[in-house]
């Protein structure tokens, strides 16, 4: 099964019903939500208000990701907001064990993301409590970055260690992610391909979800 997850990030604000519609019609699994703190990224983004909004858009999950510090404090206000899932990054939290606990229990699936450079041995630890395990594949802060080419091999790595644990988690990939990278990703093992300029920068952000669906089987 493959999961295309367009960005908001890259999506037109001014005119976010019709590009939700747009990729809704497209066939999109999820809506990926990035939200930013402006320290743990140099970037400032969305909050409760946004997911909020996108719920009353769409009935799709809405796959929130927190770049920011302290992680923690948003749990209670996205989950009321209607987030389904909670992915924070392992570097933003010395408790990852106990966050990941804390998401389940309020309703929603918890996952961990990874920066380029932070190694993969950590899931390990936690395996039975992740419900999605997110490669970034470019230093998390802004979208329209390249793919970092070294993402294909942690992805292998990170596909072999759910495996061998007999885990279902999700194995998410995120930055990057075009008609050029897909099949590289998909080949690799991710099952959940975020996307934003490649679709939202697109001429037909509906035609791109379908498109970008096709390149992962053309791989194959
Ligand atoms: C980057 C964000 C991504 C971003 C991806 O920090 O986590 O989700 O929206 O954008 P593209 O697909 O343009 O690299
Ligand atoms: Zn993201």
């Amino acid at each position: 099964m493959i999961r295309i997850a367009p960005s908001i990030l890259s999506a037109d604000l001014a005119h976010l019903a019709d590009d939700v519609a747009r990729v809704v019609e497209g066939g999109a699994d999820w809506l990926h939500v990035d939200v930013m703190d402006g320290r743990f990224v140099p970037n400032l983004t969305f909050g409760a208000g946004m997911i909020a909004a996108l719920r009353r858009l769409s009935d799709l999950p809405l796959d929130v990701h927190l770049m920011v510090e302290e992680p923690e404090n948003y749990v209670e206000p996205f989950a009321d907001a209607g987030a389904s899932l909670f992915t924070f990054h392992t570097e933003a939290t010395a408790h990852m064990q106990r966050l990941l606990d804390v998401v389940r229990k309020s309703g929603m699936k918890a996952g961990l993301a990874l920066n380029p450079a932070t190694p993969l041995n950590c899931i390990e630890e936690v395996i039975d409590d992740v419900d999605l395990v997110l490669i970034m594949s470019v230093n998390p802060g802004f979208g329209g970055q390249s793919y970092i080419p070294a993402a294909t091999s942690k992805i292998m790595r990170a596909r072999r260690i759910l495996d061998q644990h007999g885990s279902t988690a999700y194995l998410e990939v995120d930055g990057g992610i075009s008609r050029d990278t897909i099949g590289a990703a998909h080949a690799a093992g991710a099952d959940t391909f975020v996307a934003g300029s490649a679709i939202f920068g697109s001429s037909d952000p509906a035609m791109e979800v379908p498109e970008l669906r096709r390149r992962c089987m053309a791989e194959v």
